[in-house]
């Protein structure tokens, strides 16, 4: 079949995925390849069994794939036909060196410029999808600009907003699609490109074009705003819990202000995903490498918080249990870092089950979708931890059940069954309020939420 243009996106995980999929759906006479270093992610995402779960997904890539998006190994082949080249490649937190972390590990993100640099021989647009720091681009440009070969490479922002459990929708239904251009005769042809390949599926007000710098800067805000909020709900949670206030109704009451909103006031044990920690941690050495002190440490209580929050949690539990967790067996409800994924990235419960452990407690974890995530993070400290998929055979002869995650199904387990198999006296510590608290207490629980008073029997 003849396509109207060749779009590769480098980098298969999950925002390369997820994206390129609803663009392969939207868009049908565009040919759309993904390449990844990892061959294993390829071949998961050519089989029945796809690397990521998220609602929607399987659908799409089995609608498209072999039709006009297609998972590949040969990335010198690939970045030769492109005309258009996503960079998707992850972008974590450095771990070593200058900036250790804090600042964003750019070496993946360079090794991509440079594979295109040595494979391309005609003109193409490099949209920047990963989420960069501010003023990459120009770096990018100097990259790809240093070859002695007649091409152009035109630099786009095209920062991606999807969140994870909500992915599909978020990229069918999109606030926004945000790109940053530079003002050239060049640059303008290349955005005009990138507006062509939304405006099948989004309508023109909701696509906002800026300068480069502004695009990128824009995706490091928004994370950290949005994180921001969890943080500020969070820290009226311990304030809740020492004055019978109740954090519910202290949210929706401010929430139903227009000015400030209801969304992104849920309290919980602390915000996780591979975002929102890494990308303020990012804003906050960029302001530090700019000298700009007050802002940085602005941005860095938020992260503060959400690790007084975790450990708020732990020592609630130790507290509760008679100060100490030795030898009890504690069920986590839940891994994932959100409910509707399977992704463990960052996830709080890796830090709960983590201090668990340290206190010598046996753990079990349930989780629909996150086990085998979970498994690759307590690696080689899961001596004492089983891993069981239905909640009621994994809280059997538990002291106490922890909620890490807002699934939907541990809304609707009947507690009854659940509190006759488990040691007594029982214990829930809701890590995301999302139970009956009045029932379970009536049950024979000791309730421990966040941010309300704990209903206990003794
Ligand atoms: N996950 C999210 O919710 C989300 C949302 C918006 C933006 N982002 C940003 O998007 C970027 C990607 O995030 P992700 O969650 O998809 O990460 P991911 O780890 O799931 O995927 C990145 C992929 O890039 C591949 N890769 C790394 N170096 C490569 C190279 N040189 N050539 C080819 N492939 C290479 C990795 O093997 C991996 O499969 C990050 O910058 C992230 O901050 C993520």
């Amino acid at each position: 079949m003849q396509f109207k243009k060749k779009i590769l996106c480098i980098g298969a995980g999950y925002v390369g995925g997820i994206t390129m999929a609803v663009i392969a759906d939207k868009c049908p006479e565009y040919k759309i390849t993904l390449v990844d270093i990892d061959y294993e992610k390829i071949d998961k995402w050519n089989s029945d069994e796809l690397p990521i779960f998220e609602p929607g997904l399987d659908e799409i890539v089995k609608r498209r794939r072999g039709k006009n998006l297609f998972f590949e190994k040969d990335m010198q082949k690939e970045i030769k036909e492109a005309d258009i080249i996503f960079v998707s490649v992850n972008t974590p937190t450095k771990n070593f060196g200058l900036g250790a972390g804090m600042a964003a590990d750019l070496q993946f993100w360079e090794k991509t410029a440079r594979e295109i640099r040595r494979y391309a021989e005609s003109d193409k647009i490099i949209v920047e999808k990963s989420t960069l720091p501010v003023r990459t681009a120009s770096a990018m440009e100097r990259i790809l600009s240093a070859n002695d070969k007649d091409v152009h490479f035109e630099v786009i922002s095209n920062p991606e907003f999807l969140a994870e459990g909500s992915a599909i929708k978020d990229l069918e239904e999109p606030d926004r699609i945000l790109i940053g251009y530079k003002d050239t005769s060049s640059g303008r042809k290349a955005r005009d490109e990138i507006i062509e390949i939304y405006a099948h599926w989004v309508s023109k007000e909701k696509i906002i074009t800026s300068n480069i710098w502004s695009s990128e800067l824009s995706k490091l805000v928004a994370n950290a705003f949005l994180a921001q909020r969890v943080s500020s709900i969070n820290s009226i949670t311990p304030l809740c819990e020492k004055t019978e206030a109740e954090i519910s109704e202290v949210a929706r009451a401010i929430g139903m202000d227009s000015r400030i909103g209801n969304r992104f006031l849920n309290p919980s044990i602390g915000f996780g995903g591979s975002c929102f920690k890494k990308d303020i941690l990012n804003l906050v050495y960029i302001c530090r490498y700019y000298g700009l002190t007050e802002v940085a440490d602005y941005w860095e209580g938020v992260v503060k918080i959400n690790e007084y929050q975790r450990e708020r949690f732990v020592k609630n539990m130790i507290d509760a249990m008679f100060h100490t967790l030795a030898n009890k067996k504690i069920c986590l409800f839940g891994f994932a870092f959100k409910a509707n994924t399977s992704d463990t990235r960052e996830s709080s419960a890796i830090y709960v089950a983590k201090r668990l452990i340290e206190e010598r407690a046996k753990l079990v974890i349930t989780d629909p979708k996150a086990l085998n995530n979970a498994k690759k993070d307590l690696r080689g400290i899961d001596q004492n931890v089983d891993y069981i998929e239905d909640p009621y055979e994994a809280s059997n002869g538990c002291d106490a059940i922890a909620v890490m995650t807002e699934w939907d199904i541990y809304k609707e387990l009947d507690y009854e069954k659940i509190y006759k198999t488990m040691n007594k006296p029982a214990f829930i510590f809701d890590g995301r309020n999302i139970l009956d608290h009045k029932k379970l207490f009536d049950i024979g629980f000791n309730v421990y939420p966040i941010g309300k008073p704990a209903l206990v029997h003794f």
